[in-house]
Parts: C-alpha cells; structure tokens; sequence
C-alpha cells in the first residue's frame, strides 16, 4: 500500500518524507489556503522534497477551465497529479486528460455509482472521502470496499486512494481490503507508530540494561 499525506504544510511533508515511508502528497484548496503561500511556489517546494505523486487541484468546475488549469499544473512537473472534482465537467475533462497522458486523481466521491463513472473516465486515481461519509453516520470504510469490489468485478485501473482519514483503523481497514493508497493527515501517521505495550516494553528493556551495567560494575553490591 502507498502512503501519502494529506497536507500542504512544508514542515509536515518534510518530517513526514524523513521517515522513509512516505511515497507522495495530496493537497486541496482548503489546505494550501491554511498555508497562506503562493500555490505554485508551495508546489515547487513539495516536488523537492518529495519524489512521488504530488494531488493539485483545479479550482475551475467548466470543462475548458479544468483542462486549462490541469495542463498548466501538469506542465509544473511529471509528478503532479491533477486533482479534479467529480462532478460532470470534471470527468470530461478527466477523459480528455487521459487522452493527453496527464494523471488524475477524482476527489470529492461519496458513493460507489461516483467511483465507477470516475473509472469509466479513466481516472488514475479515486478519492473516496471515508471520514466525512462517517460524519452523516454512514459507513466510511463499506463504500472504500464496494469501490473496490466493482473495480475487482471489471478489472478496472484506477487506483482506489483512500481519503479523509480520521486514525488509524480507517488505514488499517483500507490495508486489509487491499486499497491502492491511503492519504493520511501528520497526525494521524505519527499515530500509526504508536502503542502502550511498546512503550512498556522498551522502558523495561532499558531498565533492565541499566540494572546489568550495574550488576557489571559493582559486582559485590549485587
Ligand atoms: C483528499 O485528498 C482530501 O484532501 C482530504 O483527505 C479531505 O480530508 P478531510 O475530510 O479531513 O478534510
């Protein structure tokens, strides 16, 4: 499974890509304006720190305005993947850019009919949003498995990028259904590394080490 943060946070990608494990960067509008920095300068600053996938989106939701925005980000760099909403004139626009051997990622899905038009289209990617389809009370993770079993039933390519994730059960889930990609927030991949009976383990591990030093050390008084 591909890893990749959903941030536009410089400080955040760098970390993130410092441990090893990192293979690309989605962002949204909502993100990048968190940051308060020119988009293109930010996306500059993500390509080099990461050599991978990196989601911009359009901002545009007319066929002709979503092309010309998703050439002008495509010509940025191979890496960018053009991010477009799943709307009508977004995947005639995500055909046509298929066409033109630029990548797309359909963001904004909620349901499995939006994920099989996204394929019909040709997207690279889809993004179902799992987090916010929880928040209506609604299972998050039962869409990312339908998706899945459809592309399955059809042999379709679009990788299944698995958005909006709360914690870490949502990858976990996502992993074992056998999801392409999941986009994770920082937070939730500095959670990933944790648990309490590491943290036990390990303090007792150097506790014991330190008890050996002195055993080694001053022999008579142990
Ligand atoms: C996906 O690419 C989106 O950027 C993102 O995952 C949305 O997550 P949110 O629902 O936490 O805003």
């Amino acid at each position: 499974m591909k890893f990749f943060i959903d941030t536009a946070n410089i400080d955040e990608i760098r970390e993130a890509a410092s441990l090893g494990i990192l293979d690309g960067v989605t962002t949204n509008p909502s993100l990048v304006s968190k940051e308060g920095k020119n988009f293109r300068k930010l996306l500059d600053e993500i390509l080099e720190i990461v050599d991978g996938p990196v989601s911009a989106e359009v901002i545009a939701t007319d066929y002709d305005g979503i092309l010309k925005e998703a050439r002008d980000l495509a010509d940025i760099h191979d890496n960018i993947v053009v991010k477009v909403p799943l709307i009508k004139e977004g995947l005639k626009a995500v055909r046509t850019l298929g066409e033109e051997n630029i990548n797309t990622n359909v963001t904004l899905c909620f349901s499995p009919s939006q994920a099989l038009m996204a394929a019909k289209a040709g997207a690279t990617y889809i993004s179902p949003f799992v987090g916010r389809v929880d928040d209506i009370s609604t299972s998050g993770m039962d869409l990312v498995s339908q998706i899945i079993q459809i592309y399955r039933n059809y042999n379709y390519d679009t990788q299944v990028l698995v958005a909006s994730i709360r914690h870490p059960l949502h990858l976990v889930e996502a992993a074992l259904m056998g999801a392409d990609v999941c986009t994770m927030p920082f937070a939730v991949i500095n959670k990933l590394f944790n648990h309490p009976l590491t943290d036990v383990g390990l303090k007792n591990f150097l506790s014991d080490w330190q008890k050996l030093n002195e055993k080694v050390e001053n022999p008579k008084k142990a």
